[in-house]
């Protein structure tokens, strides 16, 4: 008797498919530190700082309680020595919350710039516009795993000197020109959020730079500003990650290439798979770049008809980012520009299921119904 029952439905993500890869391992690692009681400040965290250091190329990493806190803590070590009117922080419009969040947090003021219409990224332009003498650091993010142009960026800074911080959370082992995402500019803050490429068993979070001096400060601000357990020389606060964390994202890690080789794989797919549909754009890469695909964000016409059509279908998607930052209530205090490109994008994009473990068929079906939808 043919089955009637509806096929199941695609996940825009799934991490659980991966798990049998590198979990028995982190288990026996965490059944260890339980047993120990060795929860924090031991072995495993400065295993990661000392491999991860070596995998992206820089003097030093540091690890920290979440991508959020790697952006916060350099942005205090950067602006806390500055005066109050010389602490704009120019961020792209387009991403996630957290880039601006941090800097306002760190007593620094958001100064939003749009992006660029195809890959979606800071647009050099836009900071050299908005650079003055005011600017502390600006804060270009590699959205979606694709990377900024951060020779643009730097250029568009002509001689001035500003801190240039990347926002690498979405974005681990990208490259330009086969340099790593992470030791391209002054500094670089990435997240281990469970969805991420390269995800923890919680939130994690890691600093990486070749300046030593602030790496010891961010390491510092990590522990209450403490350099000496009891004796404060700043107001920290506690950013550590912990040893569960730590050993996790360890046996994990070995994985990622093959991860990030399997999410390439099927974006790959799926570029060819809408060559010839003109109502949908593909992610677009930097000249001398690759991209990790954190997510596969498409460019669409008529996008929440499209969203609710895969919803219908059965087909996982999402919508990053509904709302750019500038038009945030919470950042309307700092009078921000308008964006228009980012305004555009936020009616546009939709993010399609791009992980290690989809199925052929699985990705068939969300073709099927992207160009069934356009009428292909
Ligand atoms: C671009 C970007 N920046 C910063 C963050 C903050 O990272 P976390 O969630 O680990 O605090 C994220 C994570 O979602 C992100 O996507």
């Amino acid at each position: 008797m043919a089955s009637t029952a509806a096929p199941t439905a695609v996940p825009l993500m799934d991490p659980k498919r991966v798990y049998e890869q590198w979990g028995p391992a982190a288990e026996q690692a965490v059944v260890r530190i339980l047993r120990e009681h060795s929860y924090v400040k031991g072995p495993e965290i400065d295993a990661l700082e000392k491999e991860s250091a070596a995998s992206f190329g820089v003097a030093r990493a540091v690890a920290v309680d979440s991508g959020t806190d790697a952006l916060y803590l350099p942005l205090r070590a950067l602006l806390d020595d500055r005066p109050a009117d010389r602490r704009e922080v120019i961020v792209p419009t387009f991403t996630f919350f957290a880039t601006a969040g941090a800097v306002v947090n760190a007593g620094g003021v958001p100064v939003f710039a749009d992006v660029l219409p195809d890959s979606m990224n800071l647009d050099p332009a836009e900071v050299a516009r908005k650079a003055s003498d005011r600017t502390a650091a600006v804060v270009p993010v590699h959205l979606f795993g694709a990377p900024a142009d951060l020779a643009g960026v730097r250029s568009a800074l002509g001689g001035r000197k500003v801190f240039v911080l990347e926002d690498a959370a979405q974005a681990i082992d990208a490259t330009v020109a086969g340099r790593k995402v992470g030791a391209l500019a002054d500094a670089a803050a990435f997240s281990f959020y469970p969805s991420k490429n390269l995800g923890a068993a919680g939130d994690g979070g890691l600093f990486t730079t070749d300046d030593l001096a602030l790496a010891d400060l961010v390491a510092s601000l990590r522990e209450h500003g403490s350099k000496k357990t009891y004796f404060h020389e700043r107001v920290g606060k506690n950013s550590r990650m912990d040893e569960i964390q730590a050993a996790v994202l360890r046996r994990k890690w070995p994985h990622l290439a093959a991860w990030t080789a399997a999410r390439r794989a099927v974006a790959a797919g799926y570029d060819a798979a809408f060559a010839d549909v003109p109502e949908v754009a593909t992610p677009t890469t930097l000249p001398g770049a690759t991209h990790v695909y954190h997510l596969y964000t498409l460019r669409v016409r008529r996008r929440d008809e499209l969203v609710a059509h895969l919803k219908a279908t059965g087909i996982g998607c999402g919508v990053y980012y509904p709302l750019p930052l500038h038009r945030q209530p919470c950042f309307a205090r700092f009078s921000p520009a308008p964006c228009p490109v980012a305004d555009r994008l936020a009616t546009e994009v939709v993010s399609l299921p791009c992980f290690p473990g989809l199925s052929a068929d699985e990705q068939r079906r969300v073709v099927a119904a992207v160009r069934g939808f356009y009428g292909r």
